[in-house]
């Protein structure tokens, strides 16, 4: 555990507002600042902060502290957020062995790529790797952009890597977690995960090795081997070549499926390129790029899984508030390709002839329906006025309806009348869908945090009513945790409000004592947000009296009592634990 004063002093210096603020604007609304989420998409603020210092999403129900909020934003568990907190504010944290070991996983994970980055390098500039180097130059890479994105070789061996991690003194387990090795179900032994592969190193926007994709040199399969998630990466929330992209991107990026076409753009000149992980486009990885560019230019394989791709990556480009383009590409399969047939200018005017998410739309859609036959004009009209009622801006929808009322050859007014309909179906869908996602949530159905909620909601809201109070005021958990309202573990009728009552009385009842940023460490950011929503529950109410905690907790102590008795079982946890906190309390009040 970290001290509770350290975790104080760090919250005092790195202050939550300020920090938000680097990520999102925020506007003043109150006595609280608002604006939209950064962990969902939005477009109407429902991200909160509020003045004692914590921030709740009415929309996902992301919340919590500012350690909180690093974790979610940074991908970091507790110890990686706390210690990236105190970096920032000039801190230490206090360490002792246990802590060192939590928190310096994603550092050890970190210093192990680089020593197996560094590893394949060699191999690969060694006879040993005679045939990647061959395989390399072969597909047009110089040596200067071979150095530059790292490449490197596994050698085809079961055990190179491992042997090299273990002179430096790395452990089997470390190696696994990083996922550099295999363990082999057979022997327990590990063995090398990547071998006879060309090596692309992934390295994060702060120089960090935090990954690698691996590629064979035939035609085997799988083509690629990649780093699955490990402490130090989640490949959801990173792009490759970004570190590379990050200084020459802010007036456009361009993203690309492939390793190699994102090399071979760099190779070329086009210094903004960047491509995911093997991966369709995520949301994350959407906003990731709004902290660096205005504009993306979506450039993939021209095959049709490719143009699939890249009719959703238009979409999920969009809801961040990116300004997409779509690069169209004939005579050759990728951007890759392209260059090495056409060269470095053919690709600069495609680029410059991308075009906006709607044009390229607008060309599908006629592409597919011959807008010179009637019924295939009428089937395209109501599909384009779908497309442009899914836009909110009326302005967008003007220009767009301009754009398709030309294509299509039909007044701009008529066109529009079935484009508001549509839009208003569209709207009513969607807060009729707002209203049952609602339903389902005030029935707790779905609920993935607290599974038990939906079976006795009565009783859980009353779990939440006692658990907000002892989070929000001391005085409230000082009587729980002396036995003045007498509440056990065992009243708790919901798995996780059991878990937050016990994590809470424990630290109450420990030296260091209680504040609510220590929970971090025992549960996971998408529970903390719940905890925050029990929170703000209780602090809303003007009645936070301990005759509220009092009935709530005797509620509890009831329906404990009719599931024991229902259980027919003899003396119960439950009992025992009563009779304990009773003779205790005796004890108390005779001596
Ligand atoms: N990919 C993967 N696993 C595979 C195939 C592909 O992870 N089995 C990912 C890789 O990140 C790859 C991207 O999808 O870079 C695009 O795939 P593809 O177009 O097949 O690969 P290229 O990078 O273009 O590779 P190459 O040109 O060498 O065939
Ligand atoms: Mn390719």
């Amino acid at each position: 555990m970290v001290p509770r004063e350290f975790i104080e002093e760090l919250k005092a210096r790195c202050d939550l507002e300020e920090i938000i603020r680097t990520y999102i604007p925020l506007k003043r609304a109150g006595a609280n600042l608002s604006g939209c989420c950064p962990f969902h998409s939005e477009k109407t603020p429902s991200f909160t902060v509020f003045p004692d210092k914590h921030f709740y999403c009415f929309g996902c129900g992301a919340g919590g502290d500012v350690i909180t909020f690093i974790m979610r934003q940074e991908n970091l568990d507790y110890m990686g957020a706390v210690e990236y907190l105190a970096n920032r504010a000039g801190l230490t944290v206090p360490r002792d062995g246990e802590r060192r070991d939590e928190g310096g996983r994603r550092t050890r994970v970190l210093e192990m790529n680089r020593e197996a980055a560094r590893y394949f390098r060699a191999m690969l500039f060694s006879p040993a790797g005679s045939e990647a180097m061959a395989y390399l130059t072969g597909r047009g890479l110089d040596g200067a952009t071979i150095k530059r994105f790292g490449l490197g070789y596994a050698p085809a061996s079961f055990g190179g890597l491992c042997d090299h991690l273990h002179k430096l003194g790395y452990t089997d387990e470390e190696m696994v977690t990083a996922f550099l090795c295999g363990k082999s179900r057979k022997t327990g032994r590990p063995y090398d995960y990547f071998r006879n592969r060309v090596m692309f190193p992934i390295i994060d926007v702060s120089g960090n090795v935090i990954a690698f994709g691996g590629r064979v040199m035939d035609d085997s399969k799988p083509k690629y081997l990649n780093t699955s998630d490990t402490p130090a990466f989640k490949k959801s929330r990173n792009l490759f070549a970004l570190n590379y992209a990050k200084g020459n991107c802010s007036e456009q990026m361009i993203l690309c499926e492939g390793y190699m076409d994102v090399i071979a753009l760099h190779a070329a000149g086009f210094l903004c390129a960047v491509a995911t992980l093997g991966t369709a486009i995520t949301a994350e990885q959407a906003r990731l790029m709004t902290k660096y560019t205005q504009r993306v230019v979506i450039s993939y394989d021209s095959d049709e899984a490719g143009q699939r791709a890249a009719q959703k990556a238009l979409r999920i480009l969009g809801e961040v508030g990116l300004e997409t383009r779509v690069l169209r590409m004939n005579g050759a399969k990728d951007p890759d390709e392209y260059i090495k047939n056409h060269g470095a200018d053919r690709f600069r005017q495609l680029l410059a002839n991308s075009v906006t998410g709607f044009a390229y739309r607008l060309d599908n859609v006629l592409a597919q329906h011959d807008p010179a036959i009637p019924e295939e004009k009428i089937k395209a009209s109501a599909e384009l006025c779908r497309i442009i009622a899914g836009s909110y801006s009326h302005v967008e929808r003007e220009v767009y309806l301009a754009e398709a009322a030309k294509r299509l050859e039909l007044p701009v007014d008529v066109l529009r009348n079935d484009v508001e309909r549509e839009a208003k179906r569209l709207s009513r869908e969607r807060r009729q869908q707002e209203s049952r996602d609602a339903q389902a949530a005030a029935a707790g159905f779905g609920d993935r945090v607290n599974p038990d909620m939906a079976k006795n909601m009565r009783i859980a809201r009353a779990e939440e009513t006692v658990l907000g109070l002892m989070l929000l005021y001391d005085e409230h958990r000082a009587a729980v945790a002396s036995g003045k309202i007498e509440l056990t573990e065992a009243d708790f009728f919901t798995a996780f409000g059991r878990r937050v009552f016990s994590a809470v009385l424990a630290l109450e009842t420990s030296d260091g004592g209680f504040d609510v940023g220590l929970l971090g460490a025992q549960f996971s950011p998408e529970e903390i947000g719940r905890i925050e929503r029990m929170r703000l529950g209780r602090r809303e109410l003007s009645e936070n009296g301990i005759s509220v905690l009092r009935e709530s907790a005797a509620l509890l102590r009831e329906d404990a009592q009719r599931r024991n008795a229902e259980q027919g079982g003899a003396l119960s946890a439950v009992e025992r634990r009563r009779a304990a906190l009773a003779a205790a309390k005796e004890q108390k009040t005779k001596g």
